[in-house]
Protein backbone atom coordinates (compact mmCIF):
# COMPACT_ATOMS: atom_id res chain seq x y z
CA UNK A 1 0.00 0.00 0.00
CA UNK A 2 0.85 3.69 -0.80
CA UNK A 3 3.13 4.21 3.21
CA UNK A 4 -0.24 2.49 4.38
CA UNK A 5 -2.86 5.71 3.31
CA UNK A 6 -5.53 4.24 1.75
CA UNK A 7 -6.58 5.57 -1.63
CA UNK A 8 -9.73 5.90 -2.57
CA UNK A 9 -11.11 7.35 -5.86
CA UNK A 10 -14.11 9.52 -5.54
CA UNK A 11 -13.46 12.25 -8.29
CA UNK A 12 -10.80 11.75 -11.55
CA UNK A 13 -8.61 14.68 -9.73
CA UNK A 14 -7.61 12.15 -6.92
CA UNK A 15 -5.22 10.67 -9.44
CA UNK A 16 -2.32 12.71 -10.69
CA UNK A 17 -1.87 12.80 -14.17
CA UNK A 18 1.16 10.79 -14.15
CA UNK A 19 -0.70 8.33 -12.23
CA UNK A 20 -3.38 7.61 -14.66
CA UNK A 21 -0.63 7.65 -17.29
CA UNK A 22 0.66 4.60 -15.23
CA UNK A 23 -2.96 2.87 -15.30
CA UNK A 24 -3.10 3.19 -18.81
CA UNK A 25 0.28 1.76 -19.47
CA UNK A 26 -0.78 -1.20 -16.91
CA UNK A 27 -4.35 -1.39 -19.09
CA UNK A 28 -2.45 -1.79 -22.42
CA UNK A 29 -0.15 -4.46 -20.58
CA UNK A 30 -3.22 -6.38 -19.08
CA UNK A 31 -4.07 -6.26 -22.85
CA UNK A 32 -1.01 -8.24 -24.11
CA UNK A 33 0.06 -10.19 -21.48
CA UNK A 34 -3.32 -11.48 -19.73
CA UNK A 35 -1.96 -14.63 -18.17
CA UNK A 36 0.69 -12.50 -16.13
CA UNK A 37 -2.34 -11.07 -14.39
CA UNK A 38 -4.24 -13.98 -13.68
CA UNK A 39 -3.44 -14.47 -10.14
CA UNK A 40 -2.89 -10.81 -9.11
CA UNK A 41 -5.63 -10.80 -7.13
CA UNK A 42 -5.97 -14.25 -5.47
CA UNK A 43 -7.56 -14.64 -1.93
CA UNK A 44 -8.92 -10.55 -2.12
CA UNK A 45 -12.66 -9.65 -2.63
CA UNK A 46 -14.31 -6.89 -4.63
CA UNK A 47 -17.83 -5.28 -3.38
CA UNK A 48 -19.84 -4.00 -5.76
CA UNK A 49 -22.71 -1.88 -3.99
CA UNK A 50 -24.87 -0.45 -6.55
CA UNK A 51 -28.16 1.35 -5.10
CA UNK A 52 -28.51 2.29 -8.68
CA UNK A 53 -29.00 0.02 -11.86
CA UNK A 54 -26.28 -0.46 -14.01
CA UNK A 55 -24.86 -2.81 -17.02
CA UNK A 56 -21.61 -2.03 -17.72
CA UNK A 57 -19.94 -0.51 -14.78
CA UNK A 58 -20.92 -3.43 -12.44
CA UNK A 59 -20.07 -5.92 -14.84
CA UNK A 60 -16.85 -4.40 -15.50
CA UNK A 61 -16.14 -4.77 -12.33
CA UNK A 62 -16.98 -7.78 -11.46
CA UNK A 63 -15.25 -9.37 -14.88
CA UNK A 64 -12.04 -7.43 -13.93
CA UNK A 65 -11.39 -8.60 -10.18
CA UNK A 66 -12.38 -12.23 -11.65
CA UNK A 67 -10.12 -11.70 -14.56
CA UNK A 68 -7.22 -10.71 -11.80
CA UNK A 69 -8.12 -14.10 -10.12
CA UNK A 70 -10.57 -12.52 -7.16
CA UNK A 71 -13.59 -12.64 -5.82
CA UNK A 72 -16.49 -10.63 -5.93
CA UNK A 73 -20.06 -10.05 -3.79
CA UNK A 74 -22.32 -6.91 -3.75
CA UNK A 75 -26.03 -5.87 -5.11
CA UNK A 76 -27.30 -4.45 -7.74
CA UNK A 77 -30.13 -2.24 -6.35
CA UNK A 78 -31.22 -0.59 -3.57
CA UNK A 79 -34.08 -3.05 -3.24
CA UNK A 80 -32.32 -5.81 -2.86
CA UNK A 81 -30.29 -4.55 0.22
CA UNK A 82 -31.01 -2.97 3.21
CA UNK A 83 -31.34 0.47 2.15
CA UNK A 84 -34.86 -0.84 1.15
CA UNK A 85 -35.07 -1.30 4.73
CA UNK A 86 -34.03 2.18 5.70
CA UNK A 87 -30.13 1.49 6.40
CA UNK A 88 -27.92 4.29 6.20
CA UNK A 89 -25.10 3.99 3.54
CA UNK A 90 -22.84 4.76 6.32
CA UNK A 91 -23.91 1.65 8.16
CA UNK A 92 -23.97 -0.62 4.97
CA UNK A 93 -20.46 -0.24 3.70
CA UNK A 94 -18.75 0.07 7.49
CA UNK A 95 -20.54 -3.67 7.32
CA UNK A 96 -19.24 -4.18 3.94
CA UNK A 97 -16.09 -2.69 4.64
CA UNK A 98 -15.47 -6.07 7.32
CA UNK A 99 -16.49 -8.64 4.27
CA UNK A 100 -14.21 -6.78 1.16
CA UNK A 101 -10.77 -5.68 0.87
CA UNK A 102 -12.18 -2.98 -2.23
CA UNK A 103 -15.45 -1.20 -2.49
CA UNK A 104 -17.05 0.27 -5.66
CA UNK A 105 -20.06 2.11 -5.07
CA UNK A 106 -22.50 3.83 -7.29
CA UNK A 107 -25.21 5.84 -5.57
CA UNK A 108 -28.21 8.21 -6.64
CA UNK A 109 -27.08 11.27 -3.98
CA UNK A 110 -24.08 13.26 -4.69
CA UNK A 111 -21.34 12.70 -1.91
CA UNK A 112 -22.46 9.54 -0.96
CA UNK A 113 -19.09 7.58 -1.90
CA UNK A 114 -17.18 10.84 0.37
CA UNK A 115 -19.65 9.78 3.09
CA UNK A 116 -18.56 6.22 2.78
CA UNK A 117 -15.10 6.86 2.04
CA UNK A 118 -15.14 7.98 6.07
CA UNK A 119 -17.08 5.00 7.45
CA UNK A 120 -14.21 2.47 6.13
CA UNK A 121 -10.66 1.41 5.80
CA UNK A 122 -10.62 0.11 2.39
CA UNK A 123 -10.47 1.68 -0.66
CA UNK A 124 -13.57 3.04 -2.12
CA UNK A 125 -14.42 3.37 -5.79
CA UNK A 126 -16.91 6.18 -6.77
CA UNK A 127 -18.95 4.22 -9.80
CA UNK A 128 -21.29 7.23 -10.32
CA UNK A 129 -22.97 9.52 -7.71
CA UNK A 130 -26.10 10.39 -8.54
CA UNK A 131 -25.50 13.47 -11.70
CA UNK A 132 -22.14 14.40 -10.45
CA UNK A 133 -19.19 12.19 -11.19
CA UNK A 134 -18.23 9.12 -12.74
CA UNK A 135 -14.34 8.70 -12.56
CA UNK A 136 -13.84 5.06 -14.00
CA UNK A 137 -15.74 5.92 -16.53
CA UNK A 138 -13.41 8.56 -17.31
CA UNK A 139 -10.33 6.50 -17.30
CA UNK A 140 -12.61 3.95 -19.41
CA UNK A 141 -12.69 6.99 -21.80
CA UNK A 142 -9.07 8.18 -21.55
CA UNK A 143 -7.29 4.92 -22.43
CA UNK A 144 -9.83 5.03 -25.12
CA UNK A 145 -8.85 7.99 -26.95
CA UNK A 146 -5.61 6.77 -26.07
CA UNK A 147 -5.30 3.96 -27.80
CA UNK A 148 -7.00 5.32 -30.97
CA UNK A 149 -5.42 8.92 -30.95
CA UNK A 150 -2.02 8.28 -29.46
CA UNK A 151 -2.12 11.11 -27.21
CA UNK A 152 -4.73 13.11 -24.94
CA UNK A 153 -3.73 16.50 -25.80
CA UNK A 154 -4.02 18.56 -28.53
CA UNK A 155 -7.78 18.01 -29.96
CA UNK A 156 -10.99 19.11 -30.24
CA UNK A 157 -14.02 17.29 -27.87
CA UNK A 158 -17.59 17.92 -28.72
CA UNK A 159 -19.51 16.62 -26.41
CA UNK A 160 -23.41 16.52 -27.04
CA UNK A 161 -26.43 15.75 -25.47
CA UNK A 162 -27.13 16.44 -21.16
CA UNK A 163 -24.55 18.02 -20.16
CA UNK A 164 -26.09 19.12 -17.14
CA UNK A 165 -27.13 16.02 -15.79
CA UNK A 166 -24.91 13.79 -17.52
CA UNK A 167 -21.52 12.74 -14.75
CA UNK A 168 -19.59 11.09 -17.55
CA UNK A 169 -19.45 14.51 -18.72
CA UNK A 170 -18.33 16.49 -15.51
CA UNK A 171 -15.82 13.52 -15.11
CA UNK A 172 -14.11 13.31 -18.63
CA UNK A 173 -13.97 17.56 -18.44
CA UNK A 174 -12.16 17.48 -15.07
CA UNK A 175 -9.44 15.01 -16.62
CA UNK A 176 -8.63 16.34 -19.81
CA UNK A 177 -8.42 19.45 -18.45
CA UNK A 178 -5.30 18.96 -17.00
CA UNK A 179 -3.61 18.00 -20.83
CA UNK A 180 -2.43 20.95 -22.84
CA UNK A 181 -4.51 22.33 -26.06
CA UNK A 182 -7.30 20.84 -25.74
CA UNK A 183 -10.61 22.76 -26.86
CA UNK A 184 -14.58 21.72 -26.05
CA UNK A 185 -17.43 22.33 -28.33
CA UNK A 186 -20.40 21.60 -25.56
CA UNK A 187 -23.50 21.01 -27.94
CA UNK A 188 -26.74 20.83 -25.43
CA UNK A 189 -30.19 22.46 -25.59
CA UNK A 190 -30.73 25.83 -23.71
CA UNK A 191 -32.04 23.22 -20.79
CA UNK A 192 -29.55 20.68 -20.38
CA UNK A 193 -26.11 23.07 -20.88
CA UNK A 194 -23.41 22.14 -18.61
CA UNK A 195 -23.78 23.01 -14.63
CA UNK A 196 -22.37 26.36 -13.42
CA UNK A 197 -19.81 24.82 -11.04
CA UNK A 198 -18.29 22.90 -14.45
CA UNK A 199 -18.18 26.31 -16.04
CA UNK A 200 -16.80 28.02 -13.15
CA UNK A 201 -14.14 25.39 -13.84
CA UNK A 202 -13.56 25.88 -17.27
CA UNK A 203 -12.91 29.57 -16.37
CA UNK A 204 -11.15 29.46 -13.83
CA UNK A 205 -8.68 27.02 -16.06
CA UNK A 206 -8.83 29.50 -18.87
CA UNK A 207 -10.12 26.26 -21.76
CA UNK A 208 -11.03 27.34 -24.61
CA UNK A 209 -14.56 26.20 -25.27
CA UNK A 210 -18.14 27.41 -26.69
CA UNK A 211 -21.50 26.34 -25.94
CA UNK A 212 -23.76 25.61 -28.88
CA UNK A 213 -26.77 24.02 -29.60
CA UNK A 214 -26.02 22.92 -33.26
CA UNK A 215 -24.60 19.25 -33.57
CA UNK A 216 -24.09 19.89 -37.91
CA UNK A 217 -22.44 23.06 -36.94
CA UNK A 218 -19.65 21.60 -34.84
CA UNK A 219 -19.43 18.44 -36.48
CA UNK A 220 -16.19 19.42 -39.33
CA UNK A 221 -14.26 21.10 -36.14
CA UNK A 222 -14.22 17.82 -33.64
CA UNK A 223 -11.76 15.53 -33.31
CA UNK A 224 -13.53 13.25 -30.66
CA UNK A 225 -17.56 13.26 -30.41
CA UNK A 226 -19.11 12.56 -27.14
CA UNK A 227 -22.22 11.38 -26.91
CA UNK A 228 -24.91 11.28 -24.09
CA UNK A 229 -27.90 9.65 -22.92
CA UNK A 230 -30.39 12.18 -21.79
CA UNK A 231 -30.46 11.59 -18.40
CA UNK A 232 -34.07 10.47 -17.69
CA UNK A 233 -34.04 9.64 -13.95
CA UNK A 234 -32.65 12.68 -12.77
CA UNK A 235 -35.25 14.71 -14.61
CA UNK A 236 -38.33 16.07 -11.89
CA UNK A 237 -41.53 16.09 -14.88
CA UNK A 238 -41.45 13.31 -17.61
CA UNK A 239 -43.06 16.02 -20.00
CA UNK A 240 -39.71 17.72 -19.82
CA UNK A 241 -38.05 14.30 -20.02
CA UNK A 242 -40.16 13.58 -23.84
CA UNK A 243 -39.56 17.07 -24.78
CA UNK A 244 -36.01 17.22 -24.79
CA UNK A 245 -34.98 13.31 -25.11
CA UNK A 246 -34.57 13.23 -29.30
CA UNK A 247 -32.73 16.89 -29.46
CA UNK A 248 -30.13 14.82 -30.84
CA UNK A 249 -29.86 11.61 -32.43
CA UNK A 250 -26.27 10.91 -34.76
CA UNK A 251 -27.01 9.31 -37.85
CA UNK A 252 -24.63 8.99 -41.33
CA UNK A 253 -25.85 11.94 -42.76
CA UNK A 254 -24.63 14.13 -40.21
CA UNK A 255 -21.39 12.39 -39.78
CA UNK A 256 -20.78 13.22 -44.11
CA UNK A 257 -18.96 16.56 -42.76
CA UNK A 258 -17.00 14.83 -39.88
CA UNK A 259 -13.26 14.26 -40.03
CA UNK A 260 -12.28 10.81 -41.48
CA UNK A 261 -10.66 9.86 -37.96
CA UNK A 262 -13.20 11.14 -36.05
CA UNK A 263 -13.54 9.10 -32.68
CA UNK A 264 -17.36 9.02 -32.23
CA UNK A 265 -17.67 7.93 -28.13
CA UNK A 266 -20.67 6.93 -25.68
CA UNK A 267 -20.54 5.74 -22.58
CA UNK A 268 -23.69 3.88 -23.14
CA UNK A 269 -26.69 2.95 -22.23
CA UNK A 270 -27.82 4.25 -25.76
CA UNK A 271 -31.67 5.15 -26.02
CA UNK A 272 -31.59 7.01 -29.40
CA UNK A 273 -29.15 9.72 -29.72
CA UNK A 274 -26.93 7.60 -32.05
CA UNK A 275 -28.86 5.42 -34.72
CA UNK A 276 -27.75 2.01 -35.05
CA UNK A 277 -26.55 2.58 -38.68
CA UNK A 278 -23.83 4.40 -37.60
CA UNK A 279 -22.10 1.19 -35.57
CA UNK A 280 -20.96 0.09 -38.44
CA UNK A 281 -18.24 2.95 -39.29
CA UNK A 282 -15.03 2.70 -38.84
CA UNK A 283 -14.92 5.57 -36.69
CA UNK A 284 -17.91 4.29 -33.77
CA UNK A 285 -15.77 3.22 -31.02
CA UNK A 286 -18.42 3.17 -28.11
CA UNK A 287 -18.53 -0.76 -28.06
CA UNK A 288 -14.96 -0.95 -27.99
CA UNK A 289 -14.94 2.02 -24.88
CA UNK A 290 -16.84 -1.34 -22.73
CA UNK A 291 -13.29 -3.43 -23.12
CA UNK A 292 -11.36 -0.96 -22.55
CA UNK A 293 -13.49 -0.17 -19.40
CA UNK A 294 -12.80 -3.71 -18.04
CA UNK A 295 -8.53 -3.43 -19.36
CA UNK A 296 -8.54 0.08 -17.10
CA UNK A 297 -10.84 -1.12 -13.80
CA UNK A 298 -8.28 -4.20 -13.46
CA UNK A 299 -5.20 -1.77 -13.68
CA UNK A 300 -7.20 0.22 -11.36
CA UNK A 301 -8.09 -2.28 -8.75
CA UNK A 302 -4.33 -3.19 -8.79
CA UNK A 303 -3.67 0.24 -8.09
CA UNK A 304 -5.61 0.99 -5.33
CA UNK A 305 -4.64 -2.45 -3.26
CA UNK A 306 -1.12 -1.51 -3.81
CA UNK A 307 -0.28 -5.11 -5.97
CA UNK A 308 2.81 -4.48 -8.19
CA UNK A 309 2.72 -7.93 -10.58
CA UNK A 310 6.07 -8.70 -11.35
CA UNK A 311 7.65 -9.32 -14.74
CA UNK A 312 7.12 -12.84 -16.21
C1 LIG B 1 -23.28 6.18 -17.63
C2 LIG B 1 -23.68 6.45 -16.19
O1 LIG B 1 -24.10 5.56 -15.46
O2 LIG B 1 -23.54 7.60 -15.82
N1 LIG B 1 -23.20 4.84 -17.95
C3 LIG B 1 -22.09 4.11 -17.64
O3 LIG B 1 -21.67 4.03 -16.51
N2 LIG B 1 -21.45 3.51 -18.65
C4 LIG B 1 -24.06 6.96 -18.60
C5 LIG B 1 -25.55 6.89 -18.57
O4 LIG B 1 -26.16 6.20 -17.74
O5 LIG B 1 -26.14 7.56 -19.41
Amino acid sequence: MQGNKIRNLISITDLSVDEIEGLIETANDIEKNPEKYQDACAHKQLATLFFEPSTRTRLSFESAMLSLGGQVLGFSSANSSSASKGESVSDTVRTVGNYADIIAMRHPKEGAPVIAAQRTVVPIINAGDGGHFHPTQTLTDLLTISRKKGRLSDMTIGLCGDLKFGRTVHSLIEATLRYKNIKYVLISPDELRLPDYMTDKLNEAGADYEEITSLEEAMPKLDILYMTRVQRERFFNEEDYVRLKDTYILTPEKLRNAKKDLVIMHPLPRVNEISVRVDDDERACYFYQTLCGKHIRMALILFLLGIKVKEA
